[in-house]
């Protein structure tokens, strides 16, 4: 825990942190620079966080207070407490609000598929359902939710589309209609397709195909979210620089909607960001348990500096790059045993070797 100033009673990290650059500072000719925000954050509980957030970022983005499940638990109840707590802390705070993410494969109860004799429900049934929530919960945050994942993770790895309950019910077009049913709801909110590993070509090809579809079919679909969810050598910076060229000359934007890097030797080759396969136990994921090496801290902090580079490199099309969490402590990646070091703030909110490489990436 780190100590507090004797002054103000606010942690000296904090101090420190207040009287440093700001990422949101060096940034910001370029793009807005967030975090994703669990519930400890955005109730106020974890004051150290908050601070963080406060004088670090511009955007932020929720990390599940917006999913189907927490939003619309059964059929005839919503319940916004904690997505309205978020949505008033970024106003409050003056910052760029994000949605994420209303059609999904995970998280979403198994009453939107199903009738009351839990029996699958038909494709008509199912877009009225899809329809209701997104008119619900967009239309809810009209011009204060300025960007939206309306659809996640619709993709496997080798670019076809995912056999999901949306899927298998609705068919092809669920996609299309998740975007036309968003637009509805908030014509001015920028429209997401955001998924992970969109860096390997077979995913990436799946991708770019089906923003053309879409597009010429007119649906408005208007950015996609590359997550960077990424590794300590995946993907090389020539695919970074190669994806992010791909998206922008099919005429959408471009966010990097989830960005931390997995420092854990034993996790290198696993690509996926689906949260079942990470939830497994893997042997050796407890390596830096107590604490990140020096040597990993510099190798850390010249990866983070080589993808700020690439992402400066696009400025004209990244709108935002989000962290997928303020501190190392808050990360998904410490799931199943996991001690992981994956973001720019340790588990104290002292900023690691890696947040002053990526000031200095942008000062270049
Ligand atoms: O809120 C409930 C709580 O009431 C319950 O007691 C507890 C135990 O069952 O579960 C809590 O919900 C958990 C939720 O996080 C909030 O903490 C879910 O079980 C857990 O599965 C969920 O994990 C999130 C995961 O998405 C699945 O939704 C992670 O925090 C979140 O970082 C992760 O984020 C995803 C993005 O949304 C999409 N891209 C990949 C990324 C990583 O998987």
């Amino acid at each position: 825990m780190s100590m507090s100033s004797a002054s103000t009673g606010v942690p000296t990290a904090l101090t420190n942190v207040h009287a440093q650059a700001t990422l949101k500072d060096a940034f910001k000719n370029d793009f807005l620079i967030g975090a994703a925000l669990n519930e400890a954050e955005i109730t106020g509980q974890n004051i150290n966080a908050v601070a963080l957030v406060k004088a670090q970022f511009n955007t932020i983005s929720p990390e599940n207070v917006l999913k189907w499940e927490p939003v619309h638990p059964e059929p005839d109840r919503y319940d916004f407490a904690a997505a309205d707590r978020y949505v008033e802390f970024g106003q409050k705070n003056g910052m760029f609000v994000v949605g994420h993410t209303v059609v999904w494969h995970n998280q979403t109860p198994e009453w939107v598929f199903q009738d009351g004799n839990g029996k699958d429900i038909d494709r008509d049934t199912l877009l009225r359902r899809m329809r209701d929530h997104i008119h619900t919960v967009i239309g809810r945050y009209k011009g204060r939710i300025k960007d939206w994942d309306v659809v996640n993770e619709a993709l496997n790895e080798d670019g076809t589309l995912r056999q999901s309950r949306w899927m298998k019910i609705i068919g092809e077009d669920y996609i299309a209609k998740a975007f036309e049913f968003a637009h509805e709801a908030d014509p001015e909110a920028e429209l997401y397709y955001n998924d992970f590993a969109l860096e390997e070509e077979p995913k990436r090809k799946g991708a770019v195909e089906l923003i053309k579809k879409l597009k010429a079919r007119g649906v408005p679909i208007t950015a996609v979210g590359l997550q960077g969810h990424l590794k300590m050598d995946w993907p090389t910076l020539e695919q970074e620089d190669a994806t992010i060229a791909d998206f922008a000359r099919l005429g959408v934007k471009v966010a990097i909607t989830e960005l931390d890097i997995d420092v854990v030797p034993a996790t290198q080759e696993n690509k996926t960001a689906d949260i079942n396969v990470n939830a497994q136990l893997v042997a050796g994921a407890d390596t830096y348990s107590k604490g990140l090496p020096d040597d990993v801290q510099q190798a850390l902090a010249k990866r983070y500096a080589g993808l700020f580079e690439v992402y400066l490199k696009h400025r004209d099309v990244i709108g935002r790059v989000t962290f997928w969490g303020v501190t190392d402590g808050d990360s998904w990646l410490n799931t199943q045993g996991r001690v992981n070091h994956p973001l720019l703030f340790d588990r104290d909110g002292q900023p690691k070797p890696a947040f002053t490489a990526v000031i200095r990436a942008a000062a270049k």
